[in-house]
């Protein structure tokens, strides 16, 4: 027996009316029906037609109404003969439904279902769709519960190709959609630099004029995509290294051009904060951020996507440069970080009592050079006396320091702005005590946490992919004039006098 979908027309109507009528208790009549087919400018009905049986049908009504944004259908009814089910006609009709509403220009399509209909709410999930809400007692006969579902928003599945060249990494990564991380990868220059005890800026820009072309190349191809798969193309423009950040503009720029490929812009902070968001999918503003790396510490607040507000910052050395320039001093070479914070889970953190600068400061603003300088100079005063310098010790009591003012001014912040999540980024965020702390703390105050795996911690560009598609999604494209910023601030119009 073979069934077509088809539009449902006067003559259907006694069998469709009978049909309802043997199914339903709160049934729709004939003269209903007749009403339905009357207003051809906002229904849609469709039939199962079996070898010219109808068996089926299903409506829709094309609302006026919008649903974040996108226009929005209801499906009004749907039904299928007792001895008909059970084939896969409900899918279907339903299916049915959910083309002839988007034909009607209505991308989502909503329904309402009894909450004790368990075939019907497994029917319409397998089709697609989500629970918006439940109306409770809704039903006025039984007193039962109203289930509100609607297909899930279309997503815009962009695909973007970005490039991050802001200090010694040279990355590319391929994500759609600004979720899915159809590749990353990167080329880091540590090797380069650590000889050095530091990132030397011009080795950064050498490197990566050199790194670039093959770290574009194998990004697109680990994701299997061409140029002509891309919608857009992304580069951090800052703050950063101005040689280096120079180097991904130009290459992103010329890309752009050869193209024709839109190019966005991201602030190297702002993607940061997004690799936060790649790893938790539920997380979003409004937030606090914090961003801690070899050559940044600020506490930032994003209310609402693309809006941010730099509540306090380092006003001397960034959080990763204190554990590299103490490490330094320790002949532990370079980077410092992963290897103190090692170091650290031997020692006790109440060992030496370090400074805690700025700690009752009333602002959100952190400074890191006393803690440098009273670390050296504990080193000096035990070599001095003769003594040997209790490594673990040190590298735990540091980063005590710096935790427990981390952690009471994040802690702040999230009270103050009433975020609803707490997110870390930068590669001092790798740090397993940060971490730690800082999830502790934010759980007690009851407020979601959200931290990278450690390869998202450090520069990547899966960051600056997922940052680029909200950008991208506003139309905020760089021209070909565009230029690296150094200092490129995160901060929204209008809320730089808000910073404490
Ligand atoms: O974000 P990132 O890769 O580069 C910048 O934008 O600066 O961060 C690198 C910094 C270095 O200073 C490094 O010492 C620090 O992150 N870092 C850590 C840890 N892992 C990396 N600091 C403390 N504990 C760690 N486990
Ligand atoms: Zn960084």
């Amino acid at each position: 027996m073979g069934v077509v979908l088809r539009a449902m027309n006067r003559d259907d109507v006694s069998t469709v009316a009978a049909l309802e009528g043997a199914l339903f208790d709160d049934a729709w009549s004939e003269a209903l029906f007749f009403d339905e087919l009357s207003r051809p400018e906002s229904r849609r009905w469709i039939v199962a037609d079996a070898d010219g049986h109808v068996v089926g049908y299903a409506g829709v009504w094309l609302t006026l109404d919008m649903l974040g944004g996108v226009p929005v259908a209801h499906l009004l009814d749907v039904a299928v003969r007792e001895d008909q089910q059970r084939r896969g006609l409900g899918r279907a009709l339903v299916g049915a439904a959910i083309a002839a509403a988007a034909e009607a220009g209505r991308p989502c399509l909503t329904l309402e279902v009894r909450a004790g209909n368990a075939p019907a709410l497994s029917l319409y999930a397998s089709c697609g769709f989500e629970v918006l809400g439940v109306r409770k007692g809704y039903y006025g006969d039984t007193g039962e519960d109203c289930v509100v579902m609607a297909t899930a928003q279309p997503v815009r599945t962009d695909v973007i190709l970005a490039i991050e060249t802001s200090c010694d990494e040279t990355a590319a990564a391929v994500v759609r959609g600004g979720r899915e991380v159809l590749s990353s990868v990167i080329a880091s220059q540590v090797d380069f630099h650590a000889r050095f005890g530091g990132v030397v800026p011009e080795i950064a820009s050498r490197k990566h004029t050199e790194a670039i072309v093959a770290v574009v190349a194998e990004a697109l191809d680990e994701a299997g995509v061409g140029f002509g798969d891309l919608d857009a193309l992304a580069v951090t423009h800052g703050p950063g290294l101005i040689g280096a950040l120079v180097v991904g503009l130009a290459y992103a720029k010329g890309l752009s051009l050869a193209t024709g490929l839109p190019l966005v812009g991201v602030n190297h902070l702002e993607s940061h904060i997004f690799a936060a968001l790649l790893a938790d999918p539920e997380a979003g503003p409004p937030l606090v951020a914090l961003v801690v790396s070899g050559g940044h510490t600020s506490l930032i607040h994003m209310p609402e996507w693309g809006v941010y507000r730099t509540m306090g910052a380092t006003l001397d050395d960034a959080t990763g440069e204190a554990f590299d320039k103490v490490a330094k001093v320790l002949g532990l070479g370079y980077p410092g970080g992963p290897v103190l914070s090692r170091l650290a889970t031997d020692g006790d953190p109440a060992a030496i009592a370090f400074p805690r600068a700025m700690m009752d400061s009333g602002t959100y603003d952190f400074s890191l050079s006393g803690l440098k300088t009273a670390v050296i100079n504990h080193i000096r005063a035990e070599r001095e006396a003769g003594r040997e310098v209790d490594v673990p010790d040190l590298a735990a009591s540091f980063q005590a320091a710096i935790v427990d003012v981390q952690v009471a001014k994040s802690v702040r912040a999230v009270a103050e702005t009433g975020a609803r999540y707490f997110v870390i980024g930068g590669g001092v965020a790798a740090n397993p005590a940060l971490r730690e702390a800082l999830t502790a703390a934010m759980t007690t105050e009851g407020v979601r946490v959200a931290i990278p795996p450690p390869i998202l911690c450090t520069d990547n560009a899966a960051m600056v992919g997922a940052a680029a598609h909200f950008r991208f999604l506003r139309g905020e494209v760089l021209g070909l004039d565009a230029e690296a910023v150094a200092d490129l601030r995160i901060d929204s119009p209008g809320s730089e006098q808000a910073r404490s």
